[in-house]
């Protein structure tokens, strides 16, 4: 078995790995950093590549999304400060953003090999695309690994913050291509009429006996978790 099989894949519910970064915004403790806020941790190929420039622009332009949400971002590659500071303006000027948040260059690949963002056979030294979300107990809750040839949706990574704020305080789940304000799922082992009722209040409807949906619990009850 390689090296690279045999090292521990990063899972969901794991702690997310702490590191200590030089970035475009000074030398952060990751965890430290985090503080009390959820993170979107997200690696990017390369700078100056015309996917990556609309992927940072377009982070930038929802960055005050992400505030409203508690969620702080930091994005990475194995680029220089230099480079990443020499890149900023263009993506500013191309994109029409203001980007923020802090880039990590990552030269020595250690935090890159940290988050399992080298793939070697996709390509020895440029991280793929991923993203992780990290909650504020530093919890890993989303892996996502996109190729380098596709841009990603942020959009979805809002959505997925959304979801996992609704879920860790209610005690539903949220539909394919659900949207905030729209109606959740009770948990299967949600069964007591009485404790449906108390939780519930807006009511719900049965689909099939393991499909109820109700209103987004989020708009009129307290958190019941
Ligand atoms: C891009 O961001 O456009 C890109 C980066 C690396 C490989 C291919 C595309």
């Amino acid at each position: 078995m390689s090296t690279d099989t045999k090292k521990k894949p990063i899972q969901l519910g794991a702690i997310a790995p702490d590191f200590v970064a030089e970035t475009t915004k000074g030398k952060i403790h990751f965890h430290e950093w985090i503080g009390n806020s959820w993170c979107i941790l997200f690696s990017h190929p390369k700078d100056f590549t015309p996917v990556c420039t609309t992927e940072l622009g377009t982070v930038a332009k929802l960055s005050a999304e992400f505030s409203k949400r508690e969620v702080k971002l930091i994005a990475l590659s194995v680029g220089s400060i230099a480079s990443h500071n020499e890149w900023i303006p263009d993506i500013n000027r191309t994109q029409g953003a203001s980007v923020n948040f802090p880039i990590i260059a990552d030269e020595s690949h250690s935090i890159a090999e940290l988050y399992h963002m080298i793939h070697p056979q996709v390509s020895d030294t440029a991280t793929v695309r991923s993203v992780f979300i990290i909650d504020p107990k530093k919890t890993i809750r989303l892996i996502l690994t996109y190729p380098a040839s596709t841009g990603r949706n942020f959009q979805e990574i809002l959505r997925v913050v959304d979801s996992l704020q609704l879920t860790d305080h209610h005690k539903v789940a949220t539909p394919a291509d659900w949207k905030k304000g729209e109606e959740c799922a009770i948990l299967p082992s949600i069964i007591d009429p009485a404790e449906i009722k108390k939780l519930f209040p807006q009511g719900f409807r049965q689909v099939t006996p393991y499909l109820r949906l109700t209103p987004d619990p989020s708009s009129t009850h307290k958190a019941a978790k």
